[in-house]
């Protein structure tokens, strides 16, 4: 890892040397990635191009008049732009989508009426490499480095009608009706005698409901062009040729870009883009993709820093082809957002790391991490609050709970220190803890309370212990503080501030003040349920999954009353017993338990994550080894529709692979449950030479039959725990030695993993 930084700079200094890097660090992984999986059926993986943790994502906007584009890639539909901004498998609804260039063929008359061109055959792509082929037979291909995008034209033939389109206002829309579209808001557009163009675009809205904010762009072409025109477009006088080569608006009536044309059939052209100003767009192309750079050398330098950045970071035995996908592949899109942006931090000037946009965050880079947390630290600093669903430098949306307080009390007991503040880490925390954030301006969906960062409905959660209908996603939000709660007191303890360790701990068990023993649903007793000061709220536990003005948020009270597994042996009390646990959880799984075929288990979404893996605490490991397995394996795949529900930065693919390594970490402590490995051989690289070794005998070598663990040696020795801590195997490397056969067998000594609020 420590020779990381190094490699990573000869990729980007001289694009030569990079296919000598990989062959000096490894095979090429990139073949085993899909760029495609979980594209569509709600994963909205992004397929275009980007650098791990870059800010400039490069890809297709693809527009049919009715289906939101979250990642911007839609399988049907017309192209609408190729831009330079976009999510990694969001929901909700579709954020950025700007930035763009659209190749058309023709005489254009009308250039800025948000122009679409259809799309001829699939497009096709892998690992810093999109191509896509319109309706006109222009072909598009695309790569990128960390700011800057390149874009290879082959229009069909030498023409005087070969043009391409730089629309300002253009952005993914929404069709969703819910108020959450994004808005164009004005910009500039200019072009320069020696033939570039530069401006800026505003917007704002979106899934995150931010405010203006601005991005400014730098454009080159590698070739002259016949003609390069300013137009300035409304709804009134349509799109006006402007006798200056510049364009400037303040509305988001009035559409600037620029219509450039060409006779030849092949153009290059490059982009840079940045959150600072015009002349740091230029810089950063001139800097990362200089004139005269070969296409093809930006794609091989994008293969070798995921190379050696991410996907070399796992290696496997494994010879199965599908299974070696989903392994890599799972990697690539958990590495796409946060992004870095570092250096381009349109907000304050600061010599801390800074990350936006959602977090998935993962041992494999502890540079990354350390990095990460200080930016979490840092955006509380000047901005007040720490963020949660940061996007356009604009924190929130909060659907539950504070919880970049989970993402601190994860990174403070696995061990991420470094130049990390911890001080300032809790200072940032106790903030969400104590104070509750101004409701201003009110979320149209949810109107009580903040939901931009903080935790809205601290008022009654500080003063009552639990939170009533007064705020909307009660009873979401009450089990999510407390969780909050419990990284609190994770983290105090560690500083060594008892006082703060014990009322947080306490605070912590607050969940159970929403727990009605009283209500029932499928022959089950005792559900977390909304409550008022006179007492609980009848509710309907199977049917009660709402949205942001309801008391459960995006999953069902049965969902919700499994979250609080800080205090795991006290819920299993609550529930009746570790017999009763174990028909709960089977009951979760049963085909037709909530009508014809409802299941309960809902793959899609985070909020049910765990239950497949909580038998460990009822000593039934065998079976979080079955269900976990069946999960992984019936609801994931290869394909376009390979993921069950919104990848959600890389989530969904981090559920896959810890149940192809074995284990299931538990946010907020040291603790893994041990499940079972899928393949005979896996290394991961920890970084500063620590590894950690996983292999496994008697397993059919692919994780889809013999997975029941028979016996375990862990750094060589016998181990009867159905969990371990993060110092046993992470902290300096280790071994697991699994014994795997086709019969579950009891191979543990009945110690149960830590509940440490019980
Ligand atoms: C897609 O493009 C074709 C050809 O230009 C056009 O006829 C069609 O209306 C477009 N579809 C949408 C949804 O814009
Ligand atoms: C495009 O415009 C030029 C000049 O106005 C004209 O000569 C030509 O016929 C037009 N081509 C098409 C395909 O309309
Ligand atoms: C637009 O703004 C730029 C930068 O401020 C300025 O150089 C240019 O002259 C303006 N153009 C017009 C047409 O106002
Ligand atoms: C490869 O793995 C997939 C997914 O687990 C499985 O369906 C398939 O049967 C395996 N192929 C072979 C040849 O074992
Ligand atoms: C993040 O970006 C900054 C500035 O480009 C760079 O110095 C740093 O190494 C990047 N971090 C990682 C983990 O790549
Ligand atoms: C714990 O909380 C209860 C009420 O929820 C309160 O009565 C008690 O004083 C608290 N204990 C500490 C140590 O804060
Ligand atoms: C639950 O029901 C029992 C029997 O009706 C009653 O005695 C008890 O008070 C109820 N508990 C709660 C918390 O409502
Ligand atoms: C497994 O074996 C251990 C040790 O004998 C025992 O304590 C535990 O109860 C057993 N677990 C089950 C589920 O039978």
């Amino acid at each position: 890892m420590a020779v990381l930084p190094a490699l990573l700079a000869l990729g980007l200094l001289e694009p030569l040397a990079s296919a000598a890097a990989v062959g000096h660090y490894g095979p090429d992984l990139t073949p085993h990635v899909s760029v495609f999986q979980g594209t569509i059926a709600g994963g909205n993986n992004f397929p275009g191009v980007a650098r791990p943790f870059g800010v400039v994502k490069l890809g297709p906007d693809l527009y049919d008049g009715r289906s939101d584009a979250y990642s911007g890639y839609l399988s049907t539909g017309n192209f609408s732009g190729f831009s330079m901004m976009h999510e990694q498998g969001t929901g909700g609804a579709p954020k950025y989508g700007t930035v763009s260039q659209l190749p058309l063929v023709g005489n254009i008359s009308q250039p800025l009426s948000h122009l679409t061109v259809g799309r001829s055959g699939a497009d096709s792509g892998s690992v810093g490499y999109y191509r896509a082929t319109t309706a006109q037979g222009v072909s598009v291909e695309l790569s990128a480095s960390a700011h800057a995008g390149i874009y290879r034209y082959s229009f069909p033939r030498a023409s005087p009608g070969n043009n391409i389109l730089v629309d300002v206002s253009h952005v993914l829309p929404s069709f969703r009706g819910m108020g959450l579209g994004q808005n164009y808001e004005g910009g500039s557009f200019e072009i320069f005698p020696d033939g570039h163009y530069e401006g800026h675009g505003v917007y704002n809205n979106g899934w995150n409901e931010a405010p203006d904010w601005t991005i400014y762009f730098c454009g080159h072409f590698d070739a002259p062009y016949t003609t390069g025109k300013v137009y300035v477009g409304t709804d009134e006088s349509g799109s006006v040729e402007q006798p200056s080569k510049s364009a400037n608006s303040s509305s988001g009536s009035t559409r600037v870009g620029g219509l450039f044309t060409f006779g030849r059939p092949e153009v290059i052209s490059r982009v840079g883009i940045s959150w600072i100003s015009r002349e740091k767009a230029c810089s950063n192309v001139q800097e990362e993709i200089p004139r005269g750079t070969r296409f093809m050398s930006v794609v091989e330098d994008t293969k070798a820093e995921w190379n050696s950045k991410v996907l070399s970071k796992i290696t496997t035995t494994a010879g199965n082809q599908t299974s070696l996908s989903l392994l890599y592949t799972s990697l690539y899109f958990m590495h796409l957002i946060p992004t870095n942006q570092t250096g381009e931090n349109p907000g304050w000037t600061s010599t801390e790391p800074y990350y936006q946009d959602i977090f998935t965050f993962w041992v494999l880079q502890p540079t990354a991490y350390e990095e990460q947390i200080r930016s979490l630290i840092d955006i509380w600093r000047h901005d007040g609050y720490l963020p949660d669903a940061r996007s356009s430098n604009y924190n929130g949306r909060t659907q539950g709970g504070s919880n970049a307080d989970n993402v601190l009390a994860d990174a403070y007991v696995k061990g991420v220190r470094g130049a990390v503040n911890w001080e300032d880490g809790y200072r940032a925390m106790v903030k969400d803890a104590e104070v509750a954030p101004p409701n201003d301006p009110a979320d149209p969906m949810a109107s009580d309370s903040s939901t931009h960062e903080g935790r809205g409905a601290l008022p009654d959660w500080l003063s009552l212990g639990y939170i009533t209908p007064r705020f909307t996603r009660a009873v979401t939000r009450a089990v999510e503080y407390s969780c909050n709660d419990f990284g609190l007191y994770q983290v105090a303890s560690g500083l060594e501030k008892a006082d703060d360790a014990d009322k947080y701990l306490n605070r912590s068990r607050n969940w159970r003040n929403h727990w009605n023993p009283n209500a029932t649903s499928l022959g089950f007793s005792g559900f977390v349920v909304p409550r008022d000061e006179s007492g609980f709220l009848s509710t309907d536990p199977v049917h009660d999954t709402g949205y942001w003005g309801d008391p459960y948020y995006e999953a069902n009270s049965w969902a919700y009353s499994w979250n609080s597994i800080h205090d795991m042996k006290h819920m299993i009390d609550l529930m009746g017993g570790p017999e009763r646990v174990r028909d709960r959880l089977d009951t979760m799984f049963k085909e037709g338990a909530t009508g014809s075929s409802g299941i309960l288990f809902d793959p899609t979404n985070e909020p049910m994550f765990n239950v497949p893996y909580l038998y460990n605490y009822v000593d039934r490991q065998d079976l979080s080894v079955s269900r976990s397995r069946q999960v992984a394996k019936q609801y994931y795949g290869i394909g376009t529709n390979g993921l069950p529900g919104n990848s959600d930065a890389g989530a969904m693919e981090t559920w896959l692979l810890w149940n192809m390594i074995g284990l299931y970490p538990i946010t907020g402590q040291t603790t893994f449950l041990i499940h079972s490995p899928w393949f005979e051989s896996l290394t991961i690289d920890l970084g500063n030479n620590k590894k950690l070794h996983i292999t496994s005998t008697g397993g059919d070598g692919n994780g889809d039959t013999d997975f029941y663990v028979q016996s375990l040696k862990v750094n060589g020795r016998k181990w009867t725990k159905n969990w371990l801590s993060w110092n046993d195997v992470f902290e300096n490397g280790g071994t697991l030695e699994f014994q795997l056969g086709s019969t579950a067998v009891n191979w543990t000594n009945g110690e149960l993993p830590p509940s440490p609020a019980s």
